[in-house]
């Protein structure tokens, strides 16, 4: 099997809105300093384009989390696999996913990093596929809505791969 990537959205068109996701949330901010939350390893590309573009101050601090499934569809529980090295009380935490799908892993970040009583607590995903959605979460800032696919590149992976792509594809399994 080949894998075939067709472009879904262009650098061209990540980067103009990363610009205007920016604008916003400098506007929003002024005055204050913003706690970027990463959620790793598929936040990553988005969270670093989006803070060099950010004018007030901003923190970064990282995390990694796995879902308790069995691949393919991932349960209601998260497991930290490594935690913030901060402590986030008295922060504007803002966290940066690559994309929402079921909407559990965040659900479950969410309790936990809301917990720990930051000074507010916001979510910004570069993706969201709403028709997944099985758990509610409420998403502040979206980059792209997009249909249900599987899709690979900027921060985004198939099997670890594709994650440098500098645009969004739809990946796709053809016979050689
Ligand atoms: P969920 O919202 O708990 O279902 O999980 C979201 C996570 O699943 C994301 O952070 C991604 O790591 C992964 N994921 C979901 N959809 C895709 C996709 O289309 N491509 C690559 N990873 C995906
Ligand atoms: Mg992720």
């Amino acid at each position: 099997m080949k894998e075939r990537v067709d472009t879904l959205i262009t650098a061209t068109a990540i980067s103009k809105r990363i610009d205007e996701i920016a604008e916003e949330l400098s506007a929003e901010y002024a005055g204050e300093t913003i706690e970027l939350v990463c959620v790793l390893k598929g936040g990553v590309v988005f969270m670093v384009d989006l803070a060099k573009k950010i004018t007030v101050p901003v923190t970064m601090n990282f995390m990694d989390v796995s879902s308790y499934g069995d691949g393919t569809e991932s349960s209601g529980e998260i497991k930290i696999l490594m935690d913030l090295n901060d402590p986030i009380e008295g922060k504007n935490v803002i966290v940066v996913e690559d994309i929402i799908d079921s909407g559990r892993t965040l659900r479950c970040l969410y309790d936990i990093l809301a917990a720990r009583k930051p000074k507010s607590l916001k979510i910004c995903t570069l993706l969201d596929k709403p028709d997944r959605r099985v758990a509610e979460v409420n998403v502040d800032y979206t980059g792209f809505t997009i249909p249900d696919a599987f899709v690979v590149g900027y921060g985004l992976d198939y099997a670890q791969r594709y994650r440098n792509l500098d645009y969004i594809g739809v990946i796709s399994f053809v016979e050689e």
